[in-house]
């Protein structure tokens, strides 16, 4: 075997403005080379104790909260496995391509699934949620997606969640792509599990998903008649290292918890709300220069995102080749349409670090000279003078 001696490691710098990963802010990036500790170490649990409490913090709740080893995927399948025993039914509500995951998972299971769809780029239709659960009186569990990463849609979890409580089912939330991006009232909406990633709105790193489990959760976890079938995903396991008596689970991933540490304090330092706000603001002045350059923007405003975009790709255009053209001559990240959506439509995530004027100017400016070169044409500077006036009349204070 000839012997294989990598060259120095090296990685392009993106501007990354697609559904997930977004960029790293230094400050976290720093926090991840910290020497670690043991994971049993009194010093990490001062750490750990600091995220349940900011986590409690972003999830407004007073509840469990904790972290999952393992990206976005694993809070959604700890909350199926720990939430649902085989044979139990569960109403997933059906609006886009992470829906369909959690259907895939909720399967693997042996759970019975009810899939409610509603359609894509649309808000849930509470009037079929409403039908599924009177038809199926012993449903034990409801799950939706605040914001669905496929559809740019901002979901009424408020809604959902009391339909839920009114038949009797536990409600749980995927909020990866809300979390520190738009408001999550975990108590207010009297949510049982929500589950989030710090990939996105928090921009921290990607590989753990931070969850809020509810008494009324827990107690469905503690009074199963059997264990989950994952050992790793047991939320009850889970919950007893995070808490006080931090008992031995599994090996934490410590450079991604300091990581999260940061990224928390980051949100908290620039405040909730005016975090929320900032991704208003941002994701306004892109739609003005979206739309200055004759592009579509197919959701409904009063539903839209504000930290992912989804525009129409024009028809005639090739959406993979526009997408490389502003990766390899613009080292700027864009993401493609999923499932429905594939081919239609470009996915811009103005998230965390993302979500900033800088990135919208540079984004804006690049297709104005990358859509040209696939045949729509362009006034040249209009995106960059609409989105500008924008940030004008309303300034966007970047911590
Ligand atoms: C809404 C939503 N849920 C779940 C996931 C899965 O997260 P991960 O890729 O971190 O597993 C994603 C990823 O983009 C997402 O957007």
């Amino acid at each position: 075997m000839p012997e294989f001696v990598p060259g120095p490691f090296s990685v392009p710098r993106r501007t990354l403005m697609g559904p997930g990963p977004l960029n790293i802010h230094p400050r976290v990036l720093r926090a991840m080379s910290t020497p670690i500790t043991g994971y049993l170490d009194t010093a990490y649990f001062k750490v750990l104790d600091e995220v349940v409490e900011m986590l409690r913090h972003v999830y407004q709740t007073t509840a469990r909260t904790m972290a999952v080893s393992g990206s976005g995927s694993a809070g959604m399948e700890a909350g199926l496995t720990s939430l649902l025993e085989p044979g139990q039914k569960v109403i997933i509500c059906s609006y886009g391509y992470f829906c369909e995951r959690m259907v895939s998972m909720a399967e693997r299971i042996g759970a019975e699934v009810i899939q409610v769809r509603s359609e894509w780029g649309r808000v849930m239709d509470r009037a079929l949620l409403r039908t599924a659960l009177e038809r199926n009186k012993d449903v034990r569990l409801v799950t939706a997606i605040q914001a669905e990463t496929s559809t740019g849609v901002l979901q009424p979890v408020a809604e959902l969640s009391k339909l839920a409580h009114d038949h009797g089912a536990l409600f749980m939330v995927d909020c990866v792509t809300s979390f520190a991006g738009a408001e999550i009232k975990f108590d207010g909406w009297d949510i049982d599990y929500a589950y989030s990633a710090p990939q996105k709105c928090l921009a921290g790193p990607p590989g753990v998903s931070l969850v809020a489990l509810s008494e009324r959760g827990m107690q469905a976890v503690r009074g199963r008649k059997r264990p989950p079938s994952s050992w790793c995903f047991d939320l009850g396991l889970i919950a007893d290292y995070w808490g006080p008596e931090h008992k031995h689970h599994h090996t934490s991933p410590i450079p991604l918890i300091f990581g999260v540490r940061e990224a928390l304090a980051m949100a908290l330092e620039e405040g909730v709300p005016q975090r929320i706000e900032r991704h208003a603001r941002v994701a306004e002045a892109f739609r003005a220069g979206v739309t200055a350059l004759g592009l579509r923007l197919p959701i409904p405003p009063d539903s839209r995102l504000n930290q992912l975009t989804v525009i129409g790709v024009p028809a005639g255009i090739d959406d993979q080749k526009v997408r490389q053209q502003l990766l390899d001559h613009h080292g700027i990240e864009i993401g493609r349409g999923l499932g429905q959506f594939q081919g239609k439509v470009w996915r811009v995530g103005l998230m965390g670090e993302s979500s900033q004027p800088a990135n919208v100017l540079a984004l804006l400016s690049a297709l104005e000279r990358v859509l040209p070169e696939f045949g729509h044409e362009v006034a040249s500077g209009a995106g960059v003078t609409a989105a500008s006036r924008v940030f004008a009349e309303k300034p966007v204070q970047v911590p």
